[in-house]
Parts: C-alpha cells; sequence; structure tokens
C-alpha cells in the first residue's frame, strides 16, 4: 500500500483542480487498490493540525471545469514556519508528526513561491516531497509557465477590451492594476493583448514625465483616450533608486490604496481628460481554468504521478521548452522569475509604440 497526501498552499488559481484530478486519477491508475489518497485541508494549516480526508476514487471525478481548489488553501508565511509563536507550536514538528502519523509515502505540494520554500524544507527534513507549479504570477523558478497564468491572463485581457469601449467613448484615460506584486508577466501579456498604450510592470522603473508625455502625443494624433495597464508591483524611477528600507518607509507612508490610484492622481494633475481607475483584483484568479490550464495542470498532475512510481522525490514538476520535466527543489527555492528585459514580448510590444514609461 502506498500512501500520497496532496495540499494546496498559497493564493488559489484557476487549473488547482484539474492538477489534482490528473494526478489522483493517474495515482488510481497507476496503483489500482494499492494506493490511499489522503487530501490536506487548508495547505500547511492542514498539516500542522493534522487535519485531512481520505479522497476516493470519487473525489477525483467532476473537477475539471471547477475554479478554486477543493481542498481549501490558506497562506502560512514561510518566515514564520521555524518561528514558534504564541501558541506554541512548533510548525515544522508538527507538519512532520502528521506525515508520519499518517504513514505518508509522499506529499505533493501544489502551489507558488512561498510554498516551495516550505516543501523545500520538509524535503531537507526527510519528507518524499512532490510539487506543482501554481500561480496566476507566472514567476516560479524552474518552469516557463505555471498553471493560472493563461487562465487569469484571460480574464486580465477581457477586462482591458472592455475598459477600451467606454475609455474610447468618453475619451478618457483609464488606469487599470492588473495583479503581479514581484513580476510583470500577467501584467505584460495582457497589456500587449489587450491593447494597452502603456504598461508598467516593476522591472521597468516608470517615469511619470514620460508616462504624460504619451498621452499628450496621443491627444495631438487625435487620440482622445488611453489605457494604462499597471502591475500592482510597479515602481517609478525614484522608487527603484531607494534601499529597501527606505522604499518600504515610503510605501507605508503612501495615502492612495494602490499605486494605480497614485498613478491616475500624478496623470490628473497634468491632462484635462477624465481620469479613472479599475481594479479587477481577485476576479483574475477566480473562475473555471481556461482550456489551455486544464491540459497543463492534467500534464502537470500525471507527471507527478509518474514521479511518484519513480520513488522520484525532492522535485517539482515543471515545463521546459514545451516538454514536462522534473526539477529539482533545491534550485527552485526561494528564486524568482521576472521578466527578463530582453524578453521578446517587450521587444514586440515596444516594436508596436507600446511605452514601458521609461
Ligand atoms: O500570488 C498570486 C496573487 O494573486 C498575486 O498576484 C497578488 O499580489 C496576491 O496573490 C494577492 O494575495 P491575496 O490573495 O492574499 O490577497
Amino acid at each position: 500500500m502506498i500512501k500520497v497526501g496532496i495540499l494546496t498552499s498559497g493564493g488559489d488559481c484557476q487549473g488547482l483542480n484539474p492538477a489534482i484530478r490528473g494526478l489522483g486519477k493517474a495515482l488510481y491508475d497507476t496503483f489500482g487498490k494499492e494506493v490511499k489518497i489522503y487530501g490536506i485541508r487548508d495547505g500547511y494549516r492542514g498539516l500542522i493540525n493534522g487535519e485531512y480526508d481520505i479522497m476516493k476514487k470519487s473525489a477525483f471525478s467532476g473537477i475539471l471545469t471547477m475554479g478554486g481548489t477543493i481542498l481549501g488553501t490558506s497562506r502560512q508565511p514561510f518566515k514564520e514556519m521555524k518561528v514558534i509563536g504564541d501558541d506554541g507550536i512548533d510548525k515544522v514538528r508538527a507538519m512532520k508528526k502528521t506525515y508520519d502519523e499518517i504513514g505518508l509515502d509522499c506529499l505533493v505540494i501544489l502551489g507558488g513561491n512561498g510554498t516551495h520554500k516550505t516543501a523545500n524544507l520538509l524535503s531537507e527534513e526527510g519528507l518524499n516531497v512532490v510539487t506543482l507549479p501554481k500561480t496566476i504570477d507566472n514567476d516560479l523558478w524552474g518552469t516557463d509557465i505555471t498553471f493560472g497564468f493563461y487562465s487569469a491572463l484571460d480574464v486580465a485581457t477581457e477586462v482591458i477590451d472592455r475598459l477600451h469601449t467606454t475609455a474610447t467613448s468618453h475619451g478618457r484615460i483609464f488606469v487599470v492594476e492588473i495583479m503581479g506584486h514581484k513580476a510583470g508577466w500577467l501584467n505584460l501579456y495582457a497589456g500587449l493583448a489587450g491593447g494597452a498604450d502603456i504598461i508598467l510592470i516593476p522591472e521597468i522603473p516608470y517615469s511619470i514625465d514620460k508616462i504624460t508625455e504619451v498621452i499628450d502625443n496621443r491627444t495631438k494624433e487625435g487620440k482622445l483616450f488611453s489605457i494604462v495597464a499597471v502591475a500592482e508591483g510597479a515602481i517609478s524611477l525614484e522608487e527603484s533608486k531607494m534601499s529597501k528600507k527606505e522604499f518600504k518607509a515610503a510605501r507605508a507612508a503612501m495615502t492612495y490604496p494602490s499605486i494605480a490610484y497614485r498613478i491616475a492622481d500624478d496623470i490628473a494633475k497634468i491632462t484635462e481628460h477624465d481620469v479613472r481607475v479599475a481594479i479587477p483584483g481577485h476576479i483574475q484568479r477566480g473562475g473555471e481554468p481556461s482550456a489551455y490550464d486544464r491540459v497543463l495542470s492534467t500534464m502537470f498532475g500525471t507527471k507527478a504521478a509518474e514521479l511518484i512510481k519513480n520513488e522520484k522525490y525532492g522535485y517539482m514538476v515543471g515545463m521546459k521548452n514545451g516538454e514536462v520535466v522534473p526539477v529539482p527543489l533545491s534550485v527552485v527555492a526561494g528564486r524568482l522569475k521576472c521578466v527578463p528585459l530582453d524578453n521578446q514580448v517587450i521587444a514586440s510590444a515596444r516594436n508596436i509604440g507600446i511605452s514601458f514609461g521609461d
């Protein structure tokens, strides 16, 4: 009998359920009656508190098109994992205890960056771990693509499309804020797909003078509206020169609810156009996975089952040059995949006149 635990951790995204389905079905297909699967509730929290359910074969049916995660999830910051809090719980010990009590042979963890740091820690602690890369941010090191990204891209693109029509009718400037704090993949792709005029990503600090210059030039050409697509983590040129500490203090003192409002206000000071802000927020992570994400998640889930069959632990399943491959967790953990400045999508966008505010 082989015992496999599954947990989903961190922010949810589209594709988690198809990945769980792919893994579960492939495990039952591979091991038949010789496998027992345990669904750990609400991410690492369930592992810490020993909360889980046995997942029969039927648990993996009917979830292909479902958004969110049937297992529930939670954010358990990595930096707090080794810290014993007021509750006196040693979280790492508690997780190992649950693993041992169930008698797991392997734990499959679906998550993003923070999740992978903890997964690597558990692997270093001797647990058999296999992970799958999920996040709408597509910022996980070691894989060309994460599931969730293309579904969120469809949503974000539709948002920009819809803003386009109303912006055109009124001759307004729309500042639309797209998710992505550390990496600008989603905003870059959505901005290009939605025909934004200006795309601001964390990797390319912006100058507000440049942004207003672009808007002014458009006005002179008779284009009375503009779409500014801003990543949540966009930073100004001035901010890019600050130390981490100075930046944190500056942002803490910022009176705007988010960066899009600050940029909108800065633009409004120097233009006669109406300026509006639109923030789709978690809508980008909600709803059903796209066809692409269903395929990708299923491939990742089934590959995880193959790794378990071969007792190949300590790996994340990733996509490299079109191939689904195992990537050592030690290589993935703690590294961020930001948009490289020589990225071809950036080059293409620049070629058609899109400004990055630089
Ligand atoms: O990591 C995915 C993500 O959606 C980011 O794009 C976003 O910055 C963050 O999660 C939002 O976190 P939360 O769901 O905790 O508000």
